[in-house]
């Protein structure tokens, strides 16, 4: 479904040059969860933004669904870590903004949007204004959003960077079971090792700048997964081998 090869991306400002990805290669397939975690500014955005086809590479090849990415790509559903849902449209229309903004019709798609709602425990929700909700509450409505016209691939950079311990656990749960039911393929961005190994098939841990493919894990748990998960050995030995990463490159260093 992605196919990522010799990747790199240099920013050449006129104060500074930095080299954000160097030599990245990666393959993806259909339906494939791919958690990608990597210290701060690593180029983990970036990555995904070359992905989603909204920044151009600076040397090597990207291809989604078979076809080089030369633009932006439209079969694609991207979250952010902050949300960007518009104030002055309620939650409905939030959903339906990129149905508006590719001129589908709205009609087909607002049962859908409903649905996708209610499936997220925001059922009754539809006229409020995104003021109202909470940050949990918020990036649901944005996940709906990055559903609504059905891509085969989601993009989701820290998307729940922001969001209390609590919260962060539900909207796991929530994020493992829609994606079972639709086994999309999806490129995760977290600074969390614990929520990479609880979602992914396949965990990329990142090196520092330029960033790098440092290491490549298989998560073998069977799904559906359970928070308790985390308190087996098993999972206990994939959060090592992360760390051990991280300790390779001189973080998480303890004496
Ligand atoms: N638009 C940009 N122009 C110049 N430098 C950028 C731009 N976006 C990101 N960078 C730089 O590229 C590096 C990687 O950034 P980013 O991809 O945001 O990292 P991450 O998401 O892993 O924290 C950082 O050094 C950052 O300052
Ligand atoms: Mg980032």
């Amino acid at each position: 479904m992605i196919r990522i090869t010799d990747l790199r991306k240099l920013y050449a400002g006129r104060e500074r040059q930095t080299l954000a990805v160097d030599g990245v290669s990666l393959d993806v397939k259909a339906g494939e969860f791919v958690s990608v975690v990597g210290p701060s500014g690593c180029g983990k955005s970036t990555l995904m933004m070359m992905v989603a086809g909204l920044e151009p590479v600076s040397s090597g090849s990207i291809e989604v669904a078979g076809a080089a990415v030369r633009g932006p790509v439209t079969d694609v559903g991207i979250v952010f870590q902050r949300d960007a849902l518009l104030e002055w449209r309620s939650v409905l229309d939030n959903i339906l903004l990129q149905i508006d903004v590719r001129r589908l019709r709205r009609r087909e798609y607002e049962a859908r949007a409903r649905e996708l709602l209610a499936r997220v425990g925001l059922a009754g929700f539809e006229d409020a204004h995104p003021r109202e909700l909470s940050g949990g509450m918020r990036q649901r409505v944005s996940l709906c959003r990055a559903l609504i016209h059905d891509p085969s691939l989601l993009l989701m950079d820290e998307p729940f960077g922001a969001l209390d311990a609590l919260t962060r656990e539900q909207m796991n749960l929530d994020l493992q079971k829609i994606w079972i039911e639709h086994k999309r393929t999806m490129l995760f961005i977290t600074h969390s090792i614990w929520e990479a190994v609880f979602l992914a098939d396949t965990v990329i841990v990142m090196s520092p700048r330029p960033g790098r493919i440092a290491e490549r894990i298989t998560v073998d748990l069977p799904r559906p997964r359970r928070l308790a998960v985390r308190e087996t050995p098993e999972f206990g030995v994939y959060s090592a081998r992360i760390r051990a990463a991280f300790q390779s490159f001189g973080m998480l260093v303890e004496d």
